[in-house]
């Protein structure tokens, strides 16, 4: 089964620039009160329940994704979105991730919001302060992570989040591989970051931006891959760039990762259940081959997710949550009324959203005012839904809704038009979290 999106880009290829450029914009604050009249806006991710999950029984694990850390991005006059309080969504994450139990941190790249040193330097601080705390962290480079600096300068700012205690590092990017546990955390440079930023003396000289892995690249993986078969170790791969959406193959698209195919067969070959990605701001299971792709959403955008993975000797349990910001500002005292109360506030700029997009489309095909309502309520509602991962258990009542065929009239020729229709169809039930089981 896979999810929506891949249904999505392989039915509809003529949208696939469009999608492209509707996932960026979706993937920072799309529920924050932006331009809503634009005609390829697109929706993000789930409000997954905040109440503690149970104690893990084996090792836990948590991954985030897309951190977009900027300390730059402060401005909180006029309709602010949710990304001006990244800072602080980054400190309730890492708290949140602690208080749920995690060992572990894997952070998926774009960790910081472009290359520069200064906004990594505010987060290597952020993520010294959870190392001793007790949560041992783990980075690899997302595409905005580079350029101004380079890889080398990476590796040293990062030094103690994987690269200093790896097992291994590729001598041509910056993919390592940790050993603990029990336990190979192959974590995967990607690139995508800009030619200019590679450096590293084994890395091969590159004329282009798009994502890839090099020969040298999958050689030294398929090292760490025997390795760990020898040893009997659980391989744990992670990367920015996906592997099994269509889109990932599309050259140009943004999507593109040269060789993730190459990449995808070695860990099929390898017996490795699970990849763990984030680049597209959504949340979403793709599944191919026997080889399952879950992708974390961007952090800092409704409704801050996250994913927690349980790990046990014989199955590997994951779980989308949603990070508890409001728990997070009562215990470390903050004062700002937003953070205190910051799911309401995220629900009310996600209903705000929700509406004025209706509107924005209605300018084509006209709804009436109680229409207008409706439609705007169904979206939310979709929304809700699929961010919770009730969606597919909901479908039928949904589509009764007095919204749904308003909603769809004006929605017409819009992105959101196809998304939702397609998101109804096909949203994968493991949105709302699954199990792989190694029991015979
Ligand atoms: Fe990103």
């Amino acid at each position: 089964m896979k999810q929506s999106g891949q249904k999505v880009f392989s039915r509809l290829a003529p949208f696939l620039m469009l999608a492209a450029a509707l996932l960026c914009v979706l993937a920072l604050g799309v529920f924050s009160g932006g331009s809503p009249g634009a005609e390829t806006s697109a929706p993000s991710k789930l409000p997954a329940s905040t109440a503690a999950l149970p104690s893990p029984e084996g090792l836990r694990i948590a991954v985030a994704s897309d951190t977009h850390l900027d300390p730059d991005n402060r401005d909180k006059s006029g309709n602010v979105s949710e990304t001006v309080y990244n800072p602080e969504i980054v400190d309730a994450m890492l708290w949140d991730a602690r208080e749920q139990g995690a060992e572990m941190l894997l952070i998926t790249g774009d960790l910081c919001n472009s290359g520069r040193e200064n906004k990594h330097a505010a987060l290597v601080e952020k993520l010294r302060a959870a190392e001793d705390a007790g949560l041992a962290v783990y980075v690899l480079p997302g595409n905005h992570d580079l350029a101004p600096i380079k890889q080398t300068d990476f590796a040293r700012l990062y030094a103690d989040f994987g690269y200093d205690e790896a097992y291994s590092r590729d001598a041509a990017s910056l993919s390592c591989c940790v050993i603990r546990d029990g336990l190979m955390l192959l974590m995967m440079d990607t690139a995508g970051y800009g030619a200019g930023a590679i450096e590293l003396p084994a890395a091969a000289a590159r004329d282009n931006s798009e994502a890839f892995f090099s020969e040298e690249t999958l050689r030294w993986a398929e090292e760490m891959l025997q390795k760990a078969e020898a040893e009997g170790l659980f391989v744990l791969p992670a990367g920015h760039y996906n592997l099994l959406p269509e889109i990932s193959r599309q050259p140009g698209s943004g999507y593109y990762l040269e060789n993730g195919d190459r990449f995808a067969a070695l860990l099929r070959q390898y017996g490795v259940p699970l990849y763990l990605s984030g680049h597209m701001h959504l949340r979403a299971v793709y599944e191919e081959d026997g080889l399952t792709e879950q992708l974390t959403e961007c952090l800092i955008a409704y409704p801050t997710g996250y994913t927690v993975l349980d790990l046990t000797a014989d199955a590997l349990v994951v779980t989308p949550r949603r990070v508890d910001v409001d728990a997070w500002a009562e215990q470390s005292v903050q004062t700002d009324p937003v953070l205190l109360h910051f799911a309401d506030w995220q629900e009310q700029a996600m209903q705000r959203y929700c509406r004025t997009t209706v509107e924005a489309m209605a300018k084509r095909h006209p709804l009436t005012a109680p229409e207008t309502d409706a439609a705007a309520d169904f979206f939310c509602t979709v929304m809700r839904a699929y961010w919770d991962g009730t969606l597919p258990s909901r479908a039928d009542t949904l589509r009764a809704m007095a919204g749904y065929e308003p909603f769809f009239r004006c929605a017409d020729g819009y992105s959101y038009g196809w998304w939702l229709k397609d998101l109804m169809e096909s949203a994968s039930p493991k949105l709302a979290g699954y199990t792989i089981s190694f029991a015979p």
